[in-house]
């Protein structure tokens, strides 16, 4: 874990916190850090003591100001194809990652960085957070999931108004198209984070994965009736296990649950 440069991984009480570290580039996304990203995201899926992910910004300044611009500067199409798929590759990883994955945005989180906070499951905001998509500016348009997400996430016309106009928005304005799921004074940001984790983290990990893939994987079929069979699936499937059994008695008994993750 120490081998990485430009991120950090910490694992403590069943939360894993993942900050990018690149302080004096306000945290850009650049081939090397996302390679490091691919890496740590390996590290937490199969690591069976962590529950939970916390995704934020290293420094007071940023979450992530984007895509590194000045890697992509002299970028050809073929080596802008390469990039991009890298950076698709890293936010996929973490959409399909079977625990939750909280985002914290700290700070700036333009371009690569609303990208990043876009294919996170929940997204707590701090009060000087600033989203956008200013690719536009730079004579390109969003290249690690924006125009995808954001139309899924926000809708076409929040997506269209942020990646045709450039401009960006305050955290309060993100929370009203639902880019953010909460916005938290900055003091208090990652205090809420990990309260918000750790309360995850009490549940059994096995319906928190079910949870999340049956939303995720419904949303991409376009007929509600195989969404729906998503769920019953997955529904059916919790009713073998231990977890299930032991939540139901708890509550007949009126006693807290005690998940086993099995
Ligand atoms: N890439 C590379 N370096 C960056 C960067 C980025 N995205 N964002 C900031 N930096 C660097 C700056 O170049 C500067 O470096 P120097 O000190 O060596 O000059 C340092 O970080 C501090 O930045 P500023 O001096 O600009 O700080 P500021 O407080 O005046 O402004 C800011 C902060 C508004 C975030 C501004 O830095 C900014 O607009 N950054 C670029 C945001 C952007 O355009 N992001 C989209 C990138 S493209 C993309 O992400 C494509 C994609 O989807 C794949």
């Amino acid at each position: 874990m120490s081998d990485y440069q430009n991120i950090r991984l910490e694992i403590a009480d069943r939360i894993a916190t993942l900050s990018v570290d690149r302080p004096k580039a306000l945290n850009a996304l650049n081939p090397d850090t996302l390679r490091e990203l691919s890496a740590a995201i390996d590290a937490v899926a199969k690591d069976p003591a962590v529950k939970v992910l916390i995704v934020t910004g290293g420094g007071e300044k940023a979450f992530v100001a984007g895509a590194d611009i000045a890697a992509m500067t002299a970028m050809k199409p073929e080596e802008a194809q390469r990039f991009g798929a890298l950076g698709h590759e890293v936010m996929r990883k973490l959409e399909r990652l079977e625990k939750p994955v909280i985002a914290a945005v700290n700070g700036f989180a333009l371009g690569g960085g609303t990208e990043l906070a876009l294919a996170c499951d929940i997204v707590l905001a701090s009060d000087r957070a600033v989203f956008g998509q200013p690719e536009i500016k730079l004579g390109i348009i969003p290249g690690f999931g924006g125009t995808q997400r954001l139309a899924r996430k926000c809708g076409s016309f929040a997506a269209k108004e942020l990646i045709l106009g450039g401009e960006n928005i305050k955290a309060d304005r993100a929370l009203a198209i639902g880019l953010a799921s909460a916005v938290i004074p900055a003091v208090d940001l990652m205090t809420e984070a990990r309260k918000l984790a750790a309360k995850l983290a009490g549940y059994s990990a096995l319906s928190l994965k079910a949870a999340k893939q049956a939303i995720d994987e419904g949303l991409d079929k376009p007929r509600i009736e195989d969404a729906l069979q998503v769920e019953l699936q997955a529904f059916a499937h919790l009713f073998g296990s231990e977890d299930q059994k032991e939540g139901m008695t708890a509550f007949l008994e009126k006693r807290p649950p005690q998940f086993k993750d099995r």
